[in-house]
């Protein structure tokens, strides 16, 4: 597949059957059809989007249709007319949006020459988004729409799209459509992404799927033509909503067709450029038969690019780069079933972007270009006003002088002079804060002179000569003149400036509304910085693979309605904990006590770690891992059952308040059993799996004080070979979190291993992880202790002596190894069991078994 195959699907689209009286939400998208002429916007009978005709957007161009020949059945109606720009170097678009910076669009451009000058010679032309360079547009098939689409983030309340005429033909347009995405979709480390392909796999219509099946109107190419695999497809719905998890909410009917292919799936692609930076998006769905068991790998260019995939029955889940991917010259992703899954692997759908980095240009401040394109509009300028105001150094608006050694750059001169102008002195040039010279003479303009003009505090040069204003010239003015900070140029005598002491009301109106405008003026920036300190703390940072409900959980367990879960816990009667997922109760089912872990409904993060906890507990059990009962998931009501531990946890039995301190033989069995725990985790299960969340507050106690690991919502499935580590999103808690990971994104066993020291650490101190009093991490404080000397500092006072010196240095030794800084020198957890077990033995005739 390469970069232009995709075009070359357009011409296969056909139209849908629509549902005309459907209730649509178009809100966020704007849809223009270039060169319809002047009327009513119409609605689109195949998408039932609203287009509207281009003349409100640009001031220049001439209308054009494709020729009959081209007129070809099932093609989009946008795509009969065009815009083209005989006249000028550079003609734009400006879009406007209320409340536009910051958001994240969708920009496409389509073009469709169908021979609309009868001259049979497509052009080449250059597109710009903005002040920048965006792409060639070069027309090689009259037949075949062209299409150019990028995800950008606006930069300020204006979009410009601008067709420049590089002498290769005359520009021209067929559609620009704009739709708001959904800000935590298609995240970049920088740049903006240009569309290169997006492809609804084992698709066998000559469909192209859009609005209203995707609600954000992405267009998705039927392509079928993977070798060595057959296609797939399902008439069950499938379910894309938000609640579920996928920020991307890939389109039900592209995820209802998939290929699956016997021998592994291989697909390649060459980027038009070597260099491009390159993000992919697969998305995924089960759509075969439910509870088979599917897993496979994805390679990208070989290597192993995440955990092992088992899609959701009926569900999405997309898997994506979240940095670029090395540039080369030729991409490669390649998706083989794991050791132990019985189905082959399918893919649904994929999408590649290419970064496109140089929209940083900054454009003119916003507030510039606001009071420019007013005082425009106030007196329909007709000069080259286009596009942003300052632009590029060499292509600016006539009459317009910026200032670039500023950023943003700023408009500094005015020059209105013979121009036409009619009416009064708009307030609006009075937003151009940094004005420095201002230039209307031998116009046409009338009423008084108004005094805001004084407001300019840079303003050195005024030429108001040849116009017909009435009443006198405002003393502000007069007394800057005076002392020769403004060069003034005015017509005096004759009853211009007269003796009329009363304003007219047309200034009158004109102050009036000078103050409306800077106080909305005011409230907009207040708004704005609201709104971006809102974005910022609200900000994501994590958007990995979104999980799905569907949860083909094995049997295990139960799953249980919330029909059962209320009287099983005497309608949440009993809370046993808190957390940031949600809340722990008591409950009571098949004659013993549960805990139940109910998902608060607004922690969307917390769903995914429940999802990862409960799979993980159905598939492993060992006695010191907590063990699972069931669980429940209804609508928004999800939940974990889990046995129920009276003794509660580590860290509150090492407590200072638990009036029962735990004996040192208490105490060495507790850390025992928690290192057999996590021992069977990394060395017991193939592949191995990192719990992530070690701490005394994840290490429960039952009746008997055995110790059991709880809380897997961050455990990682460790990728075999690939020299044992995953790169992820650092998680974990504060104080246990290994530093090592924390610095490299490594993460290992031996991140587990250092999240243990600690608790070991804690466990002899009979510390809290941070001192209560002195607020030192209790590594830092045993280490400190250790360099002036005595070992017997470090122990719990509590355990007044009755504590064994031989084990407790041993013990000391080993949590010592364990927080080491270079992870090298950190034991493995077999290593850690048996000198657990030695110390034991050493104090009780302990048997090994
Ligand atoms: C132009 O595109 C159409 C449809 O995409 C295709 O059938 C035709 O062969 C193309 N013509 C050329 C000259 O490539
Ligand atoms: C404004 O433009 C006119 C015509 O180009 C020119 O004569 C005049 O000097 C300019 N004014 C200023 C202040 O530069």
């Amino acid at each position: 597949m390469t970069k232009d195959l995709i075009f070359a699907f357009l011409i296969c689209i056909s139209l849908f059957a629509l549902d005309a009286n459907a209730q649509i939400d178009q809100s966020g998208f704007i849809s223009i059809d270039c060169g319809t002429p002047q009327g009513p916007n119409y609605m689109d009978a195949a998408t039932g989007l609203h287009y509207v005709p281009d003349s409100g957007f640009m001031d220049t161009g001439v209308n054009g249709t494709i020729s009959t020949e081209f007129q070809a059945n099932g093609l989009e109606q946008q795509l009969f007319t065009l815009t083209s720009f005989p006249q000028g170097i550079r003609n734009c678009y400006t879009i406007r949006f209320s409340q536009g910076k910051g958001k994240k669009y969708l920009i496409r451009t389509r073009f469709l020459y169908g021979n609309y000058d009868g001259k049979s010679q497509p052009p080449n032309f250059d597109l710009h988004l903005g002040v920048d360079f965006w792409d060639t547009i070069k027309i090689d098939n009259a037949s075949s729409p062209l299409l150019r689409e990028i995800i950008h983030i606006l930069s300020s309340d204006f979009v410009h799209v601008c067709l420049v005429n590089t002498g290769r033909g005359t520009p021209f347009i067929s559609t620009l459509e704009l739709r708001l995405l959904n800000s935590s979709m298609y995240e970049t480390k920088s740049g903006s992404l240009q569309n290169v392909m997006r492809l609804d796999l084992g698709s066998t219509s000559s469909q192209l799927v859009r609005y209203q099946d995707d609600i954000y109107d992405r267009l998705w190419f039927p392509y079928n033509n993977v070798e060595n695999t057959v296609p797939l497809s399902t008439s069950l719905p499938i379910d894309n909503t938000l609640e579920h998890g996928n920020a991307y909410r890939p389109p039900p009917k592209v995820l209802s067709t998939a290929i699956a292919g016997e021998n592994g799936i291989s697909f390649s692609w060459e980027p038009a450029n070597a260099t491009d930076e390159q993000y992919i998006y697969l998305h995924f769905a089960e759509i075969e038969a439910d509870h088979v068991n599917r897993q496979f790998n994805i390679y990208v260019n070989g290597k192993l690019f995440d955990e092992p995939l088992a899609p959701d029955y009926l569900s999405s889940t997309t898997v994506f780069s979240t940095s670029p991917l090395t540039p080369r010259a030729k991409y490669q992703i390649t998706l083989n079933k794991t050791g132990n899954s019985i189905r082959p692997p399918t893919i649904n759908a994929l999408e590649i972007y290419k970064v496109v980095r140089q929209f940083i240009t900054s454009q003119t401040y916003d507030l510039d270009v606001e009071a420019i394109m007013n005082v425009k509009s106030t007196y329909g300028v007709k000069k080259n006003w286009q596009g942003d105001p300052c632009g590029s150094e060499d292509d600016t608006w006539n009459g317009v002088t910026c200032k670039y050694d500023v950023n943003p750059p700023r408009v500094i001169s005015l020059n209105l002079s013979s121009s036409e102008l009619h009416g009064t002195i708009s307030p609006y040039i009075t937003n151009l804060t940094k004005l420095e010279s201002l230039d209307l003479s031998n116009n046409k303009l009338t009423g008084e002179v108004p005094a805001f003009l004084s407001h300019l505090a840079f303003l050195r040069v005024l030429d108001l000569k040849g116009n017909s204003f009435s009443g006198q010239m405002p003393e502000e003015l007069l007394a800057k003149s005076r002392n020769r900070s403004l060069l003034l140029s005015y017509d005096e005598g004759g009853d211009k400036f007269g003796k009329k002491k009363k304003l007219s009301a047309g200034a009158l109106a004109s102050i009036v509304i000078s103050v409306v405008v800077l106080g909305l003026l005011a409230l907009i920036v207040l708004f704005w910085m609201i709104r971006k300190k809102n974005q910022q703390a609200g900000k994501i940072t994590e958007t990995e693979r979104k999980p799905s409900p569907n949860i083909a959980l094995e049997l295990k367990s139960r799953q249980f309605t919330y029909s059962e879960v209320l009287p099983m816990t005497n309608n949440f009667q009993k809370v046993l904990g808190k957390g940031g997922f949600g809340t722990v109760y008591l409950g009571y089912v098949d004659n013993r006590d549960v805990a139940v872990k109910m998902l608060s409904p607004s922690s969307a993060q917390g769903f995914k770690e429940f999802r990862a906890e409960a799979s993980l507990l159905m598939s492993i059990h060992h006695k010191n891992l907590i063990s699972i009962v069931g669980y429940c998931v209804e609508g928004t009501h999800i939940g974990i059952i889990y046995e129920y531990m009276p003794n509660r946890s580590l860290d509150m039995q090492l407590s200072d308040k638990n009036p029962k301190p735990l004996t040192w033989e208490e105490r060495l069995q507790i850390a025992l059993d928690a290192a057999q725990g996590l021992e069977y985790l990394h060395h017991g299960c193939q592949p191995p799996i990192i719990h992530r969340d070690i701490k005394s507050s994840n290490i429960l106690l039952d009746d008997k004080f055995q110790a059991k690991l709880a809380d897997f919502g961050l455990s990682r499935i460790l990728p075999t070979g690939e020299g044992g580590h995953v790169t992820t999103i650092i998680a974990g808690s504060p104080g246990y979190l290994d530093p090592e990971y924390y610095r490299s994104n490594k993460l290992t066993e031996k991140s587990d291993v250092y999240s243990f020291g600690v608790v070991l650490l804690e466990i002899v101190t009979g510390r809290h992880l941070l001192g209560k009093q002195d607020k030192i991490y209790v590594v830092t404080w045993v280490n400190d202790m250790l360099e002036k000397g005595d070992v017997s500092k470090v122990i719990d006072t509590r355990l007044q002596g009755e504590v064994d010196v031989k084990s407790s240095r041993k013990v000391v030794e080993l949590a010592m190894a364990c927080v080491s800084l270079d992870s090298r020198r950190r034991p493995d957890m077999s290593v850690i069991v048996s000198i657990l077990k030695q110390c034991l033995r050493e104090i009780i005739d302990y048997d090994s078994n």
